[in-house]
């Protein structure tokens, strides 16, 4: 299908597209503030609607069987690739990162769609030897029911099927909100979901610019049974919240402030190559990226020196042209962001190595501060945007503790050629996931997930699909 045949400008509802009143919002391009479509605003009326149509749906599809589910989730998967190209143009003119980072995404997305649909076939239960000879017990899962799905722009896409895929594979329904600043790219496989031959109601979408009005709307309904959001610590907060009327399953995927280590005896070229692909996926905006780079004392010379010649022959730009690596920040709130992070350092001792300026209205050049230091805001806050932080240490024990004193608890990485102490620091550092001469460690068949401030749950692997079933425990007695 062509670019145009996938945008789509009101929500996705019963298998139908629904506008819901004359409120109307407009969807911009951050790579130069044009607007790309002016969508219908639904709001919690939509979202209402919604969520009975996902509940009447979910009498049905709980009863289909894993392997009927997973024809169909199959199919989707097909249809993610097959219309790769355009799916990658919606979400680089929506959140602006380069198409080829798109184009990545989609395959990334696509690949828990194909990963649940076979895991779903999987999700055995038990027989537990009994503990009387007239019973016998039992262990079944049970899909938990309809799902709300909350999701951020920095992967439009991934971060609907993580959710999504496990959620339908179960044999739940969903309702996603994903966010006003990049609906388009949900809308679009939202359709694919139509062709695919997904029931009316199954998958519903609904957009509208009441970010805090939708979310609690599925945070307190009754017929939600579960939510499952990506995006910031504060709204994870929230949402925990606004869910303990109705006692509800979550999952949270939320911040991180990730450290990244490199040891005296790291292969210094593969550091860099890990720093580069770790900060600087989606422009530094995602929540794995790396926030903190701690290096030890012997060779930060060396090491900031070849950094900064490597990161001089990054190209910012439009994501849309060829040889892109950093695109326009989302919005003008996240360059003034990143603004505050820069002065804050500076005033506190940090010294530029390269970069610092703002390029027009939306883009950051990528930046190198030397002389961090703890007091700085950027040592315990996500940074979001392209700059890289350099700490100097001089033992181990120094590097894991400065890497461990932050709330919260994602991703965390680090380079070293020795065994002992690979497996040593993995152990000691206080993260749901350790990139070891790794800088992405992102895949569909691997738990993704934080601890601490960072939230609750894992995506992804064989894990994923726990958070979407509930245990029956059934006892057979007099036999
Ligand atoms: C995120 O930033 O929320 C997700 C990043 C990833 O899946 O690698």
């Amino acid at each position: 299908m062509k670019t145009s045949d996938l945008i789509f400008d009101r929500s996705f509802v019963e298998g139908e597209w629904k506008a819901q009143g004359e409120a109307k919002f407009e969807i911009i391009n951050p790579a130069n503030g044009e607007i790309i479509k002016t969508v219908n605003d639904g709001g919690i009326a939509i979202t209402d609607k919604a969520v009975d149509a996902a509940f009447l749906a979910f009498q049905s599809w709980k009863k289909t069987t894993a392997k009927y589910r997973a024809k169909i989730l199959e199919k989707w998967h097909d249809l993610i690739l097959d219309n790769k190209d355009a799916l990658a143009e919606i979400m680089t003119l929506e959140c602006g990162k380069p198409l080829k980072e798109s184009k990545g995404e989609v395959s990334y997305g696509a690949a828990f769609v194909k990963w649940f649909a076979e895991e779903g076939k999987r999700t055995y239960g038990d027989i537990i030897p009994t503990h009387s000879e007239d019973r016998r017990l039992i262990v079944i899962k049970q899909a938990v029911g309809v799902v709300g799905a909350i999701t951020p722009w920095n992967f439009p896409l991934a971060m609907i099927t993580r959710k999504v895929a496990p959620a339908l594979a179960a044999g739940c329904t969903v309702v996603i909100r994903p966010t006003e600043e990049s609906p388009l790219t949900a809308l679009a496989i939202a359709y694919l979901t139509k062709i695919a031959g997904f029931p009316p109601g199954v998958i519903n979408v609904v957009i509208g610019k009441d970010a805090a009005g939708m979310g609690k709307f599925l945070c307190e309904s009754e017929k939600v049974k579960k939510i499952s959001f990506t995006g910031s610590t504060r709204v994870g907060q929230i949402l925990m919240s606004q869910s303990s009327s109705t006692l509800k399953k979550l999952s949270l995927e939320l911040g991180g402030n990730a450290p990244f280590i490199v040891f005296d005896d790291a292969d210094i070229d593969k550091a860099i190559d890990g720093v580069i692909v770790s900060k600087f996926r989606n422009s530094g905006q995602t929540c794995v990226c790396a926030n903190r780079i701690l290096i030890h004392e012997k060779i930060y010379d060396q090491f900031s020196k070849k950094l900064v010649k490597v990161i001089s022959k990054l190209k910012v730009g439009n994501g849309m042209d060829k040889d892109v690596n950093i695109g326009p920040m989302i919005n003008i709130n996240a360059i003034k962001k990143i603004k505050g992070f820069l002065e804050d350092s500076i005033s506190k001792g940090g010294k530029i190595l390269i970069g610092g300026k703002i390029i027009g209205k939306y883009f950051f050049e990528p930046t190198v501060i030397s002389n961090a230091s703890l007091e700085m805001n950027f040592s315990k806050e996500e940074i979001f945007g392209p700059i890289v932080p350099l700490y100097k240490f001089s033992s181990d024990k120094q590097a894991v503790s400065m890497a461990n004193d932050t709330n919260y608890g994602l991703a965390s990485y680090f380079y070293s050629q020795n065994v002992s102490r690979c497996w040593r620091v993995a152990e000691e550092l206080e993260y749901g996931m350790v990139g070891i001469n790794e800088g992405l460690i992102s895949t569909e068949v691997a738990p993704f997930g934080g601890i601490k401030f960072s939230g609750i749950g894992r995506e992804g692997s064989k894990y994923g699909i726990e958070d979407y079933l509930d245990v029956k425990y059934m006892c057979f007695g007099n036999i």
